[in-house]
């Protein structure tokens, strides 16, 4: 069986530590893990625009000795509407993993069960799972660990980092707290598989329409765009409602005097985070956006490891 990384829960408890212990081990050295080495080639498709996640894979594939092929999908016969199990099919005998950034997770779900390669979710509308990897390496650095430590996510409780945090943090073992409006909380489904986890790794998930209840005693105040790709038709309306939920310097008052902030970017200043904050000393976004590379890279290897040893 192939294994592929489609969403948080793709990775058990143990082997969410494995992937996070080798990434720390990739921080400290860099060049000294080349399993894509001869070189197998990987492929990164975008259906949508990316910044981070196309310089990390791009650069982490060519650190792991491999070579990256980015292909922008607008300009693949995939924009074109072939479909995607027949891109699975034909990648899959040239590649040695397909890494996707969609829009609907069953669309990554059908690539991934026509594709011998792993696959690997670069973001969908759903789930943001790479990202997460990244925030926990991130908070392992500057916490020590995760397990028993508080994040509270403010803003878009519905959208794709909502939902990785309470999976991707449940399984870490800590306390997920969403604070949004009721009218855009968390898919009751993924809410309630993220208790089911938490409730073997000591950690528990919850939602409030209250954002000073989520921040209170935080460890880690963690925030995203109010209007996710896709979603730019609806910007207008997904302003007021999400104001109280803004990661202010007031707010951080309720969080714990050492908590961190974390905002996978890009940011808006002034809408979902303040700029004092973003920019002040709690920020840890700029270690968040490098340990994409990082976390990636193990990812990539631990992936790649587990489907030749199968
Ligand atoms: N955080 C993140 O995924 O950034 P990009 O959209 O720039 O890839
Ligand atoms: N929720 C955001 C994350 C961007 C990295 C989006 O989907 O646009």
């Amino acid at each position: 069986m192939t294994r592929h990384f489609l969403r948080d829960d793709d990775l058990s408890p143990v082997e969410q530590d494995e992937v996070l212990t080798l990434a720390q081990q990739m921080v400290t050295d860099r060049f000294g893990h080349q399993p894509l080495a001869g070189p197998q080639t990987v492929a990164v498709i975008f259906d949508k625009t990316s910044t981070r996640t196309r310089i990390s894979f791009a650069v982490g594939i060519a650190d792991l000795g491999g070579v990256p092929l980015i292909i922008d999908a607008q300009t693949s016969q995939l924009g074109r509407g072939e479909p995607i199990a027949d891109t699975a099919r034909v990648l899959d005998r040239q590649v040695g993993a397909i890494v996707w950034r969609t829009s609907g997770q069953t669309r990554i779900e059908e690539m991934a069960g026509a594709s011998r390669v792993p696959v690997i979710n670069a973001l969908t509308d759903e789930f943001h799972p790479c990202q997460i990897l990244a925030d926990l390496l991130t908070v392992r650095q500057h916490k020590g660990g995760t397990a028993g430590l508080k994040l509270a996510y403010l803003g878009d409780g519905a959208n794709n980092m909502a939902h990785s945090y309470l999976l991707g943090g449940a399984t870490a073992g800590m306390h997920v707290v969403v604070g949004s409006p009721e009218t855009y909380q968390p898919d009751a489904a993924i809410l309630a598989k993220a208790a089911e986890i938490a409730a073997t790794t000591g950690g528990s998930v919850a939602w409030t329409a209250d954002a000073l209840e989520a921040a209170a005693g935080a460890d880690v105040v963690a925030t995203d765009t109010w209007v996710s790709m896709g979603q730019e038709f609806e910007a207008e309306l997904r302003e007021a409602p999400f104001v109280p939920y803004a990661v202010t310097e007031q707010l951080m008052s309720k969080a714990k005097d050492d908590a961190i902030v974390l905002h996978c970017l890009p940011a808006y200043r002034g809408k979902e985070i303040e700029a004092a904050v973003i920019d002040g000393p709690q920020s840890a976004v700029w270690d968040e956006a490098e340990n994409r590379l990082h976390a990636q890279k193990a990812l990539l290897s631990w992936l790649l490891a587990r489907n030749f040893s199968s």
